[in-house]
């Protein structure tokens, strides 16, 4: 029987295609081949031999089909190669593709970092709409139809009388209903506007929002919030400062100022050298925003801040052009962070 499978393994070295090699396939590894047939031969050997007997043949069966497979391999690559060969349409010639490996837009990266540190302060994270009602955009968030306001945030209309939201606010009269009258919630989400695009507008960018609803809730609570997301944002101590603002929504409203991130307040060309980056609108929310989700602004009161996730995404990117954020520039997506 060795020398048997000596000769086999013999005759399959010298096979040279895979044509031979699919025949030989067959005389012998098949189910009628002739190493199975020289398998049930065992049958016919002495009890006390047949164990022995099969364990051998089974070592050397396993070292014909071992050899086989290494065959099967090189005789493949082999055709695959005077395929590419001969193929006037593939150029062998041409240097590899780099591997390059994926990676989260900045915008993405960004979102998860805020959302992490909103939820380890007892925030939810709600998944804004892009498609609102007026009423969401607009009504619901103390802008009325004859408000100025409005003329501000022109958008794109739906023919169902829907549109594309303009500002994360748009989300807080349905989250308020959802799970008022105590809630804090964040809600990243994309905005859109009727924007002549150039360096510093996008028909289309991110902001985040978040609201604090409850009872005793203050200004006092919404600069802490600030401060604790813009000091793990940045890893290093942020201080903020509120400046009074209008925004319909809020009253009081307020500007928020961050300390600079990147030059520790000293002066630089991010903050135009005044120790200070604006940040964003905050507030604590109107009465009527409140009542318009059914909840008593006598009883309950929070505040609410909101800012433009591509706008913060562009300084620590250090991107002068909003517009690489929706561009195919890999070398910008792939980012390096200041
Ligand atoms: N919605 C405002 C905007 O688009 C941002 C904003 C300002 C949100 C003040 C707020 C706020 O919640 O209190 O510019």
């Amino acid at each position: 029987m060795i020398e048997d499978i000596d000769a086999i393994l013999k005759e399959l070295e010298q096979i040279q295609n895979e044509a031979e090699l699919s025949e030989f396939h067959k005389s012998y590894l098949s189910k009628t081949g002739k190493l199975t047939m020289l398998m049930a031969g065992l049958k016919d050997l002495l009890p006390e031999q047949r164990a022995e007997a099969g364990k051998r043949f089974n070592e050397l069966k396993r070292a014909v089909e071992v050899q086989f497979f290494q065959k099967q391999a090189i005789l493949r690559a082999r055709a695959v190669n005077e395929k590419l060969k001969n193929d006037p349409l593939i150029d062998i010639t041409v240097p590899e593709i780099k591997k390059m490996e994926g990676s989260l837009h900045p915008i993405t990266y960004l979102t998860r970092r805020i959302a992490e540190i909103c939820s380890s302060m007892g925030f939810i994270v709600v998944d804004g709409n892009e498609v609102v009602t007026e009423f969401e955009n607009f009504d619901a968030v103390n802008i009325p139809f004859d408000h100025p306001a409005r003329d501000m945030q022109d958008t794109f209309w739906l023919t169902n009388g829907k549109l594309l939201k303009t500002q994360t606010s748009a989300m807080q009269n349905e989250i308020l209903k959802k799970y008022g009258p105590v809630v804090s919630a964040i809600f990243p989400g994309r905005c859109y506007r009727n924007e002549a695009t150039d360096a510093s507008h996008e028909f289309s960018f991110f902001q985040c929002e978040g609201m604090m609803v409850g009872k005793d809730i203050s200004i006092a609570n919404l600069i802490y919030v600030m401060k604790t997301l813009l000091t793990e944002v940045y890893g290093r101590e942020i201080e903020v400062r509120l400046r009074p603002g209008f925004f319909p929504f809020v009253e009081p409203g307020f500007e928020l100022d961050a300390s600079c991130p990147f030059c520790h307040g000293n002066g630089c060309s991010v903050c135009k050298h005044s120790g200070w980056i604006e940040f964003g609108g905050c507030g604590m929310i109107h009465s009527n925003v409140l009542s318009k989700a059914d909840i008593d602004p006598n009883e309950y009161q929070g505040f609410a801040f909101g800012f433009g996730l591509t706008r913060m995404a562009m300084t620590q990117y250090a991107a002068n052009d909003v517009r690489l954020f929706n561009s195919g520039n890999l070398e910008f997506l792939r980012g390096i962070k200041r």
